[in-house]
């Protein structure tokens, strides 16, 4: 499977958006053109991938907004509840590590480029087995032994249990996502997760390993979750994405606790 693909936009890209998703794990859109609806383009592709799922928080009420992007946009606000509303770098992370239904690929299009920084980095797991294999092997057996609690409290749908490393039938799967470690986790879990997180903010992001993408204005990205780590460079000036979730597998299942959870 190739890592990153840049695919300019053509009429009919719409029929071949799963099979592009299928083999590269980061799908990169370009050169929309103006006259396309971004909303409703970036909809569609989702739903042709399986089943997409938006729903947000609203930082203000924190209630569940319904049939909304989540927001990535900059907001002084909030800048100190999540990620999602700061300029500062994000360490690299799996975006759906704690959710208990299966969403393997992550839609995020841009609204709002920032005028200084906030590229988006990815890096790939083959590449980063590679290294752990090389670097850290003792890390690397604990990363796929041991199972991690990811979601900081109980919650219906956000709250699950992985091993960081796993694998299936094409190739490594992994869920990550420092800042959603659950404080419940035993004392060697947590202390392999520092590891972890040190090992890739030190060496991997700061040694300049990963590959950045500047989304501009319309364009998105595609990318299969737990295949790739992906995070952020801190930005200067506002930036807007937006972001839905999809799930590609098991849809009956899927649909069925969505609904239990969400009536
Ligand atoms: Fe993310």
């Amino acid at each position: 499977m190739n890592f990153i693909k840049r695919v300019r936009y053509y009429d009919g890209l719409l029929a071949d958006i799963k099979n592009l998703v299928s083999t590269n794990k980061v799908v990169h859109i370009s050169d929309v053109p103006s006259s396309v609806d971004i909303d409703k383009f970036y909809i569609e592709m989702g739903d042709q991938l399986g089943m997409l799922f938006r729903k947000d928080v609203d930082p203000a009420t924190r209630q569940l907004v319904h049939d909304s992007w989540t927001i990535v946009k900059y907001d002084v606000r909030y800048l100190h509840d999540t990620y999602k509303h700061s300029n500062k770098a994000q360490p690299l992370h799996t975006d759906y590590c704690n959710a208990s239904i299966a969403l393997d690929v992550v839609e995020l299009i841009c609204v709002e480029a920032a005028p200084f920084g906030g590229a988006t980095i990815f890096m790939d797991s083959i590449l980063l087995l590679e290294l752990l294999k090389k670097f850290k092997p003792g890390l690397m057996k604990q990363l796929q032994d041991k199972e991690v609690i990811f979601g900081k409290a109980p919650h219906p749908l956000f709250r699950n249990t992985a091993r960081v490393i796993s694998y299936d039938d094409d190739g490594p799967l992994l869920y990550w996502n420092y800042a959603v470690v659950a404080p419940d986790n035993t004392p060697d879990v947590l202390q392999m997760c520092e590891e972890f997180h040190d090992f890739l903010e030190s060496y991997v992001v700061r040694g300049g390993l990963c590959t950045p993408i500047n989304l501009a204005p319309r364009e998105g990205v595609f990318m299969q979750d737990k295949r790739i780590l992906h995070g952020r460079n801190s930005f200067l000036g506002d930036r807007h994405l937006l972001k839905g979730g999809i799930a590609t597998k098991d849809l009956e299942m899927v649909q069925e606790k969505v609904h239990k959870i969400f009536g």
